[in-house]
Formats: C-alpha cells, sequence, structure tokens
C-alpha cells in the first residue's frame, strides 16, 4: 500500500510517499480502505516534532479515515466486509488501507460521503463532547470559541446552534468572518486587530460569558478565565500559542508555557469558576462514552443539524501541500487527504 510517511521531525518537505507493507488485521481487528482521511492540526504539529503523543519517527499518522471494511480479523463478525465506515484511529490513517479494532469502526448512513465521514471523527467529537459532557451547554448561553474557522471551530460553532438562543464568540481572521457567520456565529472577532477580551466585555455589558473553549493556551488561558462569569467553565484543549510554522518552535512553546496560569481549587471555588480539561487522544480507554457521543452526532447529521464544511481535498501527492493549508492559518473548515 502507499502511505504518506513523516521521515523526520521539519518543514513540509520532510513528507514522502511510499510503498508500504498492507497490514494484516489481527483478532479482534478490521482492515479498512480507506477512502478519505482527516488532516488536523496535531498531525501537522506531529509533523513538525512538536506533538508529544506522536509516535517516534519515520512515522505514519492521521487520526482518522472513512472508507470500506475489506478484510476482518478473527473472531470479528460485525461490520461486515463492504460495510462503509468512519473510525478515530490511533495513528496510521493517512494510508491505503489501515487496521483498527472492529470496535472503533462505526458504520456510516449511505447518504454521508467518505470525504464528509472523515471530517466528523476528531474536529466534531471534541466539540460535542466540550459542549454536551464537560460543559453542558443550555439555551440562552454566551460560548466564546476560538479558533473559530478551523476544523474544531466550525463543528463547534455548528453544535451551538443545536441549543436555543446561544449567543458565540468566534475568534478569526478578519477575511474569515463569511464562513463564521454562515456556521451561524453571532459576534465574529478578528482577534488580529482588536483585544478579543475587551470586545466580548463590551459586548456582554461587562457580564462575560459561560463557556470559553480554548485551544490557544498560554496567556489565553488566564484571558478566558478572566472572562467567565459565575458557573463558567474555561475548557483547555490544545496549546496552539506553542508553536509557529516550520520546524520546531522551542522559544515559542518555552514563552507559551511560562505565560501559562495555575490554578489553585480554593481560589476556583472562591471564584465559582471550572476549569477542565480535555485531550480525545487520551479516552482511547473510553470506547463506549466515544462511540455513544459519535453516535449523537451522526444523528444531528442525518437530521441537518451539522454538516462538515471541507477546506480541499488533496491527494497523498499533494500532502504537503495539505499541510502547510493548516500550518500557515489559510484553512476554513476541514482539510481531507485522499489516497
Ligand atoms: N484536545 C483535543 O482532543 C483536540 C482535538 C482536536 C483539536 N485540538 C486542538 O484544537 C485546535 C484547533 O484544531 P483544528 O484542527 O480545528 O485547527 P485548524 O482547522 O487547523 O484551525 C486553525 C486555525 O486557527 C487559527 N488560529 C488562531 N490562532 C492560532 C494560533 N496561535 N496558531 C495557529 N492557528 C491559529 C488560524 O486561523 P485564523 O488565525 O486565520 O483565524 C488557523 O487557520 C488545535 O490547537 C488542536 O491542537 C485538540
Amino acid at each position: 500500500m502507499r502511505a504518506v510517511w513523516i521521515t523526520k521531525p521539519g518543514p513540509s518537505s520532510v513528507l514522502e510517499v511510499r510503498e508500504t507493507p498492507t497490514p494484516e488485521p489481527g483478532p479482534g481487528e478490521v482492515r479498512v480502505k480507506v477512502a478519505a482521511a482527516g488532516l488536523n492540526f496535531a498531525e501537522v504539529s506531529a509533523r513538525k516534532g512538536m506533538y508529544p503523543d506522536a509516535p517516534p519517527t519515520p512515522c505514519i499518522v492521521g487520526y482518522e479515515a472513512a472508507g470500506v471494511v475489506e478484510k476482518l480479523g478473527e473472531g470479528v463478525r460485525e461490520p461486515a466486509v463492504g460495510t462503509r465506515v468512519m473510525a478515530l484511529i490511533r495513528f496510521g490513517a493517512h494510508a491505503d488501507h489501515v487496521v483498527i479494532p472492529a470496535s472503533q469502526a462505526m458504520p456510516i448512513p449511505d447518504a454521508m460521503g467518505f470525504e464528509e465521514a472523515a471530517a466528523i471523527p476528531v474536529n466534531y467529537l471534541t466539540a460535542y463532547h466540550i459542549l454536551f459532557r464537560i460543559a453542558p451547554l443550555r439555551p440562552k448561553q454566551r460560548v466564546l470559541i476560538h479558533m473559530a474557522a478551523g476544523g474544531v471551530g466550525t463543528a463547534a460553532l455548528q453544535l451551538c446552534r443545536t441549543v436555543p438562543d446561544v449567543v458565540t464568540f468566534g475568534t478569526a481572521s478578519a477575511s474569515k468572518h463569511d464562513h463564521l457567520r454562515a456556521q451561524g456565529c453571532t459576534h465574529p472577532i478578528d482577534y488580529r486587530s482588536i483585544d478579543y477580551e475587551n470586545e466580548v466585555r463590551r459586548l456582554t455589558d461587562g457580564r462575560g460569558v459561560d463557556l470559553v473553549l480554548d485551544p490557544l493556551g498560554g496567556r489565553d488561558f488566564r484571558k478566558g478565565y478572566r472572562l467567565l462569569r459565575s458557573a463558567g467553565h474555561l475548557v483547555c484543549y490544545g496549546f496552539a500559542n506553542g508553536q509557529g510554522p516550520g520546524g520546531r518552535t522551542p522559544l515559542k512553546l518555552v514563552g507559551a508555557l511560562a505565560q501559562t496560569p495555575l490554578y489553585h481549587p480554593l481560589s476556583l471555588m472562591g471564584d465559582n469558576r471550572a476549569v477542565a480539561g480535555v485531550n480525545l487522544g487520551h479516552l482511547w480507554h473510553e470506547q463506549e462514552m466515544l462511540l455513544e457521543e459519535l453516535a449523537a452526532i451522526v444523528k444531528l447529521w442525518e437530521a441537518g443539524a451539522v454538516k462538515p464544511v471541507i477546506d480541499g481535498v488533496y491527494d497523498f501527492a499533494h500532502a504537503a501541500e495539505a499541510h502547510e493549508r493548516i500550518e500557515y492559518g489559510r484553512n476554513v473548515g476541514k482539510v481531507i487527504l485522499k489516497p
């Protein structure tokens, strides 16, 4: 099979498409012929050598894919050969074929395209898990969403629309504000030209927000916490401020770490605020929880309430371009790799 290899940490030129032995499914596993795979901020960080959970290089990454089950391992009956599925995968999805535990392969509706299905697991699970499990969203709440035009941000905006009268504040470059409005964002904010903390305070008459979705880290955790009203939640799920385009950026990382606040339980109690963390890549032991959430997302898709926005589809030979699209912040919605 062919796969996109990260040959060593570095810029997008370290990516190579190589012939690799096609994996065989073991007991309890299935082999999926990949039709489309999602590309995420995490895999781009892995290529730069800035993602602690990545396998050692040379490696094949890829947290999600959609395709057709083509071979069953010992003891597996479902999903049957020929079933169209999507899955959250512990790496290896950027390949023609991937082997996964049978329990992780979720059948997809006939009407759902593979590219759309590949855009769902990481982005929608992250947003859904935050909005409906960690800090359950209620009508009329106010939510601040950072990186709002990206994959997770777009999913979060769509999911907020499923709860009545939720008011959203989305930070993104000004050129992406039409996209934000189309996804239901009440107040797009150009964080590059104005201080979003002041702007959110102004727009809420000083009251602040109920929930902050923060994948930026560093001093933004501080700003988000300050913006919380009583009973508000700051959910931390990324550290994008710790890196920049190109290879490793250790100075940026150290700078962002130095600006990261520490929260004492007694101050949280005194402030009536909650700080929570989410890392989908550390939830492999909670398959039941993830599958329940993924099933709920598929139901919302069937009802027309959510729909992935695809920024672009790149074949493996153009994987470097796909990486750069995310690395340089050009994407609006999801970047897809196609064997
Ligand atoms: N913990 C988890 O389980 C989990 C799961 C999925 C994703 N994440 C995290 O969620 C974040 C978003 O992921 P994604 O895949 O949705 O990203 P994405 O689609 O690549 O979105 C990136 C966009 O964010 C904006 N941005 C704002 N500040 C940025 C910064 N400091 N560095 C880079 N981009 C910045 C850029 O747009 P503009 O600046 O033009 O607006 C960029 O286009 C990442 O931090 C990722 O690690 C975490």
